[in-house]
């Protein structure tokens, strides 16, 4: 595929959700998620190809019988973290419809449906869950506690998606013969513009609710204070202590304080924890490591910690033969593990799953200042075609 004609369908959903501070917020079912899954819509009607709802939010656009037996399903998702990148999600959906007009092109006619899919909340910037789409589809979450989960503005996913969510697909698994999702690669590790994906590293998100006593910044002596930012203070440093000592990954991003005023001393600290590791026995050690840090020294501050598990996810290892077969389609693409999420990583308990990596020219992602070559997002479009008619 030139890049031209790469260049020209990406330029169609380019500037939407990007902002002026940088970046782009695109929230799950929120207003430029609507637009890009409107986009789908049109996308999919242009290409005589039909769009279901599986009644989770997910998004599929049919090439052949809708939820017909063995189905090949590729695609990805549109929502980004805020002020996130373009690529991370969108590549793997105009991959996608441009793979078809290749196989069509070339006069491909598919033994199994093919569907373009769009999954919903990959990155849980919106209902705080990632990958929720997957998850309601696999039958990984309770459709009433997907339902539940609220924004910051607590609207609820319910709400959002106008129903409660169907949950699980019956007979995932005789329906779906395959799944290839094709993702920017976040990391450093490519070098080549190609590869595929061998596994994704543990990992997940756990809440600290770091309580104390709220009173006045200026009379409140430094000896009366229970003041739980120190002790969320603290934990941060020793999450990231533990994460080099052990080889692992900890980041605390995001953080709420109550009331978050400059001169009153908190009541209230809430931080979220993301933890990774190369195995679940590491990440578990390291989270199990930050909390009793955390614990010991709200016991010098007089605080208090509670420390909630909002969602973990087990390491995945993608079908070998599959990820071996790919490999050697792909003129011996690299095979590398990531540890970035990803809904395929979700599906994989269930379906035979593979992903492809496009190569990330900075190793940048989750930042305004992601971004690809277009002559290599070409490239991986001729790769995702070359794959679906092999599978197909
Ligand atoms: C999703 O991109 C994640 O790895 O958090
Ligand atoms: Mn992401
Ligand atoms: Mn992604």
């Amino acid at each position: 595929m030139s890049k031209k004609v790469f260049s020209a369908l990406w330029a169609e959903i380019e500037a939407i959700g990007r902002v002026s501070g940088g970046g782009y917020i695109r929230y799950a079912l929120d207003g430029p998620d609507l637009v890009l899954r409107d986009w789908f819509r049109n996308q999919a009607d242009r290409r005589d190809m039909p769009v279901t709802d599986d009644g989770n939010g997910n998004l599929f656009a049919w090439w052949g019988d809708q939820w017909g037996r063995g189905a090949v399903l590729t695609g990805s998702h549109f929502d980004s973290v805020p002020h996130g990148g373009g690529y991370d999600g969108p590549l793997g959906i105009v991959s996608a419809f441009l793979a078809i007009d290749q196989l069509r092109a070339a006069g491909h006619q598919p033994s199994t449906p093919l569907a373009v899919v769009a999954f919903v909340e990959e990155e849980g910037g919106r209902f705080g869950l990632p990958c929720l789409g997957s998850r309601l589809l696999s039958g990984a979450i309770d459709p009433a506690k997907a339902a539940a989960l609220t924004d910051r503005d607590g609207i609820t996913f319910g709400e959002a998606l106008g129903a409660t969510p169907a949950g699980p697909l019956p007979g995932l698994k005789s329906r779906f013969g395959a799944l290839v999702e094709l993702h920017i690669e976040q990391g450093r590790q490519l070098a080549e513009p190609v590869g595929v994906a061998s596994a994704i590293w543990p990992h997940g998100r756990w809440r600290f609710d770091f309580t104390g006593h709220g009173d006045h910044a200026g009379t409140t002596k430094m000896a009366d204070r229970r003041d739980p930012m120190l002790t969320f203070a603290y934990t941060v440093l020793a999450a990231n202590k533990e994460a080099r000592l052990s080889g692992a990954h900890a980041t605390m991003a995001r953080v709420e304080v109550e009331p978050n005023a400059t001169n009153a001393i908190p009541s209230l600290v809430r931080g979220w924890l993301d933890a990774r590791a190369a195995d679940t026995a590491t990440m578990d050690a390291l989270v199990e490591a930050v909390t009793k840090r955390a614990n010991d020294r709200a016991g010098r501050d007089g605080t208090d910690v509670r420390v909630t598990a909002e969602s973990v996810s087990d390491e995945v290892t993608f079908d070998t033969a599959l990820a071996t077969r790919l490999s050697a389609l792909l003129d011996d693409a690299p095979i590398l593990p990531t540890s970035a999420g990803h809904d395929a990583g979700v599906l994989s308990a269930q379906v035979p799953t593979a992903m492809l990596f496009v190569r990330n020219p900075t190793g940048i992602s989750h930042s305004p200042a992601e971004s690809a070559d277009h002559a290599d997002c070409a490239l991986g479009v001729d790769a995702l075609a070359r794959v679906l008619s092999e599978l197909t």
